[in-house]
C-alpha cells in the first residue's frame, strides 16, 4: 500500500526573488515530510507566496485565493497559508483573514524562514496564524534547506529590501530596509553551488549596486569586488547574472569588472523608468537621462558585446505627452534586447499614489501600445541580426514532445534546437539559422563532435522543463537530483 505522503503546492507571483523564496518555502515544507504537488484537490497545504508591485498582480492573487473555497470546504484539513510582499503591507493581514475566513495562515517577508513554527502553532492549536514582523534582518540569520527548482540555474540572495524610495514603488515597504549578506556566505554558496553542477548563478537584490557586505576581516566589499571575487573559480565552467541594478549605483569599476571577467554575464538589466528629467525627478530615481544615456555609452565602449534590456513605466502622474516621447527616445537610444513595459499603478501608502495630477487610464492604455510597438521593432530588428552568427549557449532544458533543447545566451536570450538531451548542462556552439518575430532558432556547430563531447561527459539525465516555475517540473527535477546523489553515494562506497 501506498505511503500517505502529506502534499503541499505552493503557487509563486512576481519576480525572481519570489521564486526563489518559494524554493526556501519548499525546502522546509520537504524538511517536515512534505511531497510537491501540481494540483490543489491533491495538496493538504497551499502556500501562496504573493507579489504587490501592482495592482492586477493582487486581483489575481486574491482572485486565486476565492477559488479555493470550494475545495476548503470539502477539505477542511486542508491548510492555507499566505504570504510574501501582499501580506507584509500594512493592515493586509488582517484584510485577508477577515474577506477570506478559510484562510490559516498570514505570514510577512521577514517571517518566511519561521514558517515551520507557525505551521506547528496552527495545528497546535487550531486557531489561525498571523506573524508580520518588521526585522529586516531575520534574513542574515536564516539557514534555511533550499529545494532548488532548476536544473542548472540557481539564485543567490547577496542582499535584501531596499533603500532608494522610488514615489511609485511599494517594495521598500514591504521589504524593509537593505541589508547586504556578508561576502563570506556569499562565495561560499556559490562554490557550493558550482560543485554540485550548477552552472548559472544569479545573484539577486533589489539593486545590486549598492551591495556593502564585509569580508572575513570586517572590510567592506562593494560590488564590484564581490564580482571580481565570484569570478575566480576557475576549476569550474559557469556563469554569473545579477539584478536589478540601479543607474544611479552603477559604478565604473563595476563596468570594468564585468568587461575584464571570464564568468560574468554581459548582458545587464538596467531599468531606465523613464526618458524624461522632469519624471525621473518626481520618480525620486536620483540620475537625469543624460548620466544614464553616459552608463549606456561607457557599457557599450568597455563591453563591445554587451546587452542592455530594461524597464519602463508609462503613465506616472504628471507624464505630459513631451515627457512619454523622450521614454520613447531612450529606448531608441539604447537598442535594447528586452524591454518590460508596466502602466504605473497606484500603490498604497506610496507617495505618488497621492499626486493629484494622475494620468486618464485611456491615455496610460494608448502610451503602452506605443510603447510596444517601437518595443517589438527594435526588439524585431536586433535578433534579426543575429541571423548566421556563432553563440556560446547554456542548454538549459529539453522538450521530449517536440525533441528540442532550450538554452540562454550570455546576453540572456533563449534559443531553441533539435539536439540529444544529453546536451542539457553543457555549454555548446549554436548557430542561429532563423529569427522569428524575435523568436531564436539555431543548429548545432559542429554537430558530431559536440555530441560526442556531450555523451562523453554525460553523467545524469536532467529532465527540466522549460518552465523554471512549473511545479510538475520542480519535484521532476528534485527527484532526478535526489537519485543523482544516491549513484554518487553508492559510487563512492564502492
Ligand atoms: N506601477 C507600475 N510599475 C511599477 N514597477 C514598480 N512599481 C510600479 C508601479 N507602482 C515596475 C518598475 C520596476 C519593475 C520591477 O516594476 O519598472 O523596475
Ligand atoms: Fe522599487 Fe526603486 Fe527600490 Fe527598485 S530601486 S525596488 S523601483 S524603490
Amino acid at each position: 500500500m501506498e505511503k500517505n505522503v502529506k502534499k503541499y503546492l505552493i503557487l509563486t507571483y512576481g519576480c525572481q526573488m519570489n521564486v526563489h523564496e518559494s524554493e526556501k518555502l519548499a525546502g522546509i515544507l520537504e524538511t517536515n515530510g512534505y511531497e510537491c504537488c501540481t494540483n490543489a484537490i491533491d495538496a493538504d497545504i497551499v502556500v501562496f507566496n504573493t507579489c504587490a508591485i501592482r495592482e492586477n498582480a493582487e486581483e489575481k492573487i486574491f482572485g486565486n485565493i476565492g477559488e479555493l473555497k470550494n475545495i476548503k470546504i470539502a477539505k477542511p484539513d486542508m491548510i492555507i497559508a499566505i504570504g510574501g510582499c501582499m501580506s507584509q503591507q500594512k493592515n493586509y493581514a488582517d484584510e485577508i483573514l477577515k474577506k477570506y475566513p478559510y484562510v490559516d495562515i498570514v505570514f510577512g517577508t521577514h517571517n518566511l524562514a519561521d514558517f515551520e513554527n507557525l505551521l506547528k502553532k496552527r495545528k497546535e492549536s487550531g486557531k489561525k496564524v498571523s506573524e508580520i514582523t518588521e526585522d529586516e534582518t531575520i534574513a542574515l540569520r536564516d539557514r534555511l534547506t533550499i529545494a532548488r527548482t532548476s536544473g542548472v540555474n540557481a539564485w543567490v540572495n547577496i542582499m535584501y529590501g531596499c533603500n532608494n524610495f522610488c514615489t511609485y514603488c511599494i517594495v521598500p515597504y514591504v521589504r524593509g530596509r537593505e541589508v547586504s549578506r556578508p561576502e563570506e556566505d556569499i562565495l561560499r554558496e556559490v562554490k557550493q553551488l558550482l560543485s554540485e553542477g550548477y552552472k548559472q548563478i544569479t545573484l539577486l537584490g533589489q539593486n545590486v549596486n549598492s551591495y556593502k557586505g564585509k569580508d572575513k576581516d570586517g572590510n567592506e566589499i562593494s560590488f564590484a569586488k564581490l564580482l571580481f571575487d565570484l569570478d575566480n573559480f576557475d576549476e569550474y565552467k559557469y556563469r554569473i547574472r545579477f539584478m536589478t541594478s540601479h543607474p544611479r549605483d552603477l559604478s565604473s569599476e563595476t563596468i570594468d569588472v564585468i568587461a575584464k571577467s571570464k564568468h560574468i554575464c554581459h548582458g545587464i538589466h538596467l531599468p531606465v523608468q523613464s526618458g524624461s528629467n522632469s519624471v525621473l525627478k518626481v520618480m525620486n530615481r536620483h540620475y537625469d537621462i543624460e548620466r544614464y544615456n553616459s552608463l549606456v555609452k561607457e557599457i557599450r565602449d568597455k563591453i563591445p558585446d554587451s546587452e542592455l534590456t530594461t524597464d519602463i513605466i508609462v503613465g506616472f502622474p504628471g507624464e505630459t505627452e513631451d515627457d512619454f516621447e523622450q521614454t520613447l527616445e531612450v529606448m531608441r537610444y539604447a537598442e535594447y534586447m528586452q524591454i518590460f513595459g508596466f502602466i504605473y499603478s497606484k500603490r498604497k501608502g506610496t507617495p505618488a499614489e497621492k499626486m493629484t495630477n494622475q494620468v486618464d487610464t485611456k491615455v496610460k492604455k494608448e502610451r503602452l501600445s506605443r510603447l510596444l510597438e517601437l518595443k517589438n521593432e527594435i526588439i524585431n530588428r536586433r535578433t534579426a541580426e543575429m541571423k548566421g552568427k556563432e553563440y556560446e549557449v547554456l542548454v538549459e532544458s529539453y522538450d521530449e514532445n517536440k525533441n528540442l533543447l532550450y538554452g540562454s545566451l550570455d546576453s540572456g536570450k533563449t534559443i531553441s534546437f533539435a539536439g540529444p538531451k544529453t546536451c542539457v548542462g553543457e555549454f555548446i556552439m549554436v548557430r542561429v539559422k532563423e529569427v522569428r518575430k524575435s523568436v531564436i532558432y539555431g543548429e548545432i556547430v559542429n554537430l558530431d563532435e559536440t555530441i560526442s563531447f556531450a555523451e562523453k561527459n554525460f553523467k545524469h539525465p536532467i529532465e527540466v522543463s522549460i518552465l523554471p516555475k512549473d511545479q510538475n517540473s520542480m519535484k521532476i527535477l528534485r527527484q532526478n537530483k535526489q537519485k543523482k546523489k544516491e549513484e554518487d553515494n553508492k559510487k563512492s562506497q564502492k
